[in-house]
């Protein structure tokens, strides 16, 4: 199936296949706590509660859509993850996957680090408090008034992702009187997705710099030479919600294997290798995601391995989980519209938000699970589609799923594992006010990221 974005109209063939959906769930009103974000239950009257305060609450006072964030959920997957890798790793948050003033706080007290890919993402970093060293600055083409502004900040890292980015860092970096901590990112030649991953001998993507045809070795020459950098080690990421360990491991071979030719020829060990982010999350109960100590011991068993292997010291590891943390502790809640069965197809339930706060099944083809959350049900399931608001065939947020055949105008059902790249990437398409973000924790909802309003909109049109 076509993974790029389509012209509004149907998608004819593949809107209709048959079988793409799974058998509905013995039970409905079970909610998977797979899927689900930890503090998620059902209360005695059989609506949703998170962090203690039910969806009809919830819906009163913030409207909908909107995505409730579970805090506690977050803080404890943060330590989860620090904890799995220890003293001796670094754990970075990938920004891009929701960032907001509040998560950064919430990442300074547990103990994270912060990745940033662009002058917004650091200027959020920084604004709440996050110390400048335990930010990383990615991006494949960081503007000249970024870096500048990362180098001014004292960020502990900017990942270098081109030969012209190696002499404007050095330039920019000396002109401060600094020696900018950096790495340099390689396309080591792996492209991982879900279960499967790809390992090919060239890259045709625009990130980093390949490790095919002694690339790599020659951007580690450059910034070797030059003053104002100080190469602290390499970085790969191969790739985004993966499972299979498969991919890491040849990335990781591949990135030893580059130290221990930079440690021949520049009589250099680079001290810190980062293995990326891109550990996938339970979407649907068919997912089964590995816990943080299963992928701390599997990399830094690889890592050890291969340096041993290579006679290298074991550098020091870091990584860049976005959705593993963040994604699974959000839900977006949704008030039923309207309901149209198509005879012999579907029924399709439309909601009042769409791919305005969540594009990601429209762009990526992504699976998600829906459930009817402001009551129980004991009707049969149907199997539906659920569908925004906008002006497009392609305004799908679930694509099949089953609900209760009880289903009416005004029910709430809530799509859960929205927590990574929803927020983020929303749209104002058709003039959509982007949805709140509601932290819930112990009994307390209070707003992190307001809705947006009509004056927002207009404020940015002058006229
Ligand atoms: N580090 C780097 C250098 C990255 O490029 C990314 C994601 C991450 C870390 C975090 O990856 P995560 O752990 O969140 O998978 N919008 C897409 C995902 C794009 C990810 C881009 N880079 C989606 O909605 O699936």
């Amino acid at each position: 199936m076509s993974r790029s974005a389509h012209p509004a109209g149907p998608r004819h063939a593949d809107v209709l296949t048959e079988g793409h959906y799974s058998a509905p769930a013995a039970d409905l009103n079970v909610l998977d706590e797979k899927v689900w974000s930890r503090t998620v239950t059902r209360d005695a009257d059989g609506a949703l509660t998170v962090g203690g305060i039910a969806v009809a609450r919830l819906a009163e006072e913030f409207g909908t859509p909107a995505y409730f964030l579970d805090e506690s959920d977050f803080r404890a997957r943060c330590r989860a993850w620090s904890e799995a890798f220890g003293p001796d790793a670094d754990v970075f948050y990938a920004g891009k996957a929701f960032l907001s003033r509040a998560v950064v706080r919430w990442l300074k007290e547990e103990g994270l680090n912060l990745d940033v890919c662009s002058g917004g993402e650091l200027s959020t970093a920084l604004d709440a408090g996050m110390p400048a060293e335990r930010i990383a600055f990615h991006g494949n083409n960081k503007t000249v008034a970024e870096i500048e502004r990362a180098v001014e900040a004292g960020v502990g890292r900017i990942v270098l992702d081109s030969f012209q980015e190696i002499v404007r860092v050095a330039h920019i970096a000396q002109r401060h009187g600094v020696r900018q901590r950096v790495q340099i990112r390689v396309t080591v030649g792996v492209e991982a997705h879900t279960h499967e991953f790809i390992a090919t001998a060239h890259e045709d993507q625009k990130f980093g710099i390949a490790l095919a045809d002694g690339q790599a070795a020659e951007a580690v020459r450059r910034a070797l030479s030059l003053a104002g950098l100080d190469l602290i080690g390499v970085h790969s990421h191969i790739g985004s919600q993966i499972f299979d360990m498969a991919g890491f491991e040849v990335s990781a071979r591949r990135v030893v294997q580059l130290l221990a030719e930079i440690r021949d020829e520049h009589g250099v060990e680079l001290p810190e290798i980062d293995l990326g982010g891109g550990l996938g999350i339970a979407y649907t109960s068919e997912d089964d995601p590995r816990e943080p100590h299963e992928i701390a011991k599997a990399l830094s068993d690889i890592v050890t391995r291969e340096c041993e292997a290579a006679k290298l010291r074991t550098p020091r590891i870091s990584v860049e989980p976005g959705r593993a943390i963040v994604g699974p502790t959000a839900f977006t809640l949704y008030e039923v519209g309207t309901i149209k069965p198509l005879e012999g197809l579907r029924t399709y339930v439309s909601v009042d938000g769409g791919m305005s706060d969540n594009i990601r099944t429209a762009l990526y083809d992504a699976e998600y699970s829906v459930a009817l959350v402001s009551r129980t049900s004991d009707a049969e399931p149907m199997l539906v589609r659920v569908v925004g608001k906008h002006c497009e065939s392609g305004d799908i947020v679930v694509k099949d799923a089953f609900l209760p055949a009880d289903l009416a105008p005004g029910d709430l059902i809530a799509v859960p594992a929205t927590g990574a790249y929803c927020r983020s990437m929303a749209s104002n398409y058709n003039h959509a006010l982007r949805p709140p973000v509601v932290a819930v924790r112990d009994g307390e909802a209070r707003v992190i990221v307001r809705r947006e309003t009509e004056e927002d909109l207009l404020r940015l049109d002058v006229g």
